[in-house]
């Protein structure tokens, strides 16, 4: 009996363990979030990147504290668009030389590879799923 109530223990402290970090992580926001940095804010949807890991974008985040925007003060908040340096906001969402993780654009970029209809779509300015208008 005694054996019995301490196997019971070990598997619910297991359960309890396992379910945590589950219960830590923070949910994807709902659809059409408008990265309102810019002067014309694109609307990013979470649903559409279900395939790509949270931490492919939300790259500091150590999958507990709360996730930051790219935006975010010490992050990418330099909004002039000359800016070369890591806070700048253009590069962070722009640049297809990011090392350290993907941009919006260069991940699209490869998504799209040679498919004439998705680069337009995904990697094009004015008039792509990005710059819609
Ligand atoms: C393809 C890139 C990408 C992926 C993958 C991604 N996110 Fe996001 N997330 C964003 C963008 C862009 C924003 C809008 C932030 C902004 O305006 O700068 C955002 C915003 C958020 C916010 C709101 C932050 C705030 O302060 O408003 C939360 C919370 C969040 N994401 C959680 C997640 C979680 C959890 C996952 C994984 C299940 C995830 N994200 C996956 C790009 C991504
Ligand atoms: C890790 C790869 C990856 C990154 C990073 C990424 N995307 Fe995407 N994005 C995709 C894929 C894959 C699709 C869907 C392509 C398809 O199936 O049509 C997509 C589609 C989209 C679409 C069209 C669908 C919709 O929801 O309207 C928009 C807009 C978009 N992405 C915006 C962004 C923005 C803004 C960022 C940066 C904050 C970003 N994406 C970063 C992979 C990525």
């Amino acid at each position: 009996m005694k054996k019995f109530l301490s196997l019971g223990l070990v598997c619910a402290a297991l359960v309890c363990f396992c379910a945590l970090p589950a219960l830590n992580a923070a949910d994807a926001p709902a659809d059409g979030l408008s990265m309102a940095s810019t002067k014309k804010p694109v609307t990013f949807n979470h649903s559409t990147h279900k395939s790509a890991d949270c931490k492919a974008c939300h790259h500091t985040w150590d999958g507990a504290a709360a996730v930051q925007k790219c935006s975010s003060a010490g992050c990418h908040d330099n909004f002039d668009k000359k800016d070369k340096s890591v806070n700048s906001y253009y590069q962070a969402v722009h640049s297809k030389k990011v090392k350290a993780t993907d941009s919006c654009l260069s991940c699209h970029a490869k998504t799209a590879g040679k498919d004439k209809d998705m680069k337009k779509q995904l990697t094009g300015c004015k008039g792509s799923a990005c710059h819609v208008d």
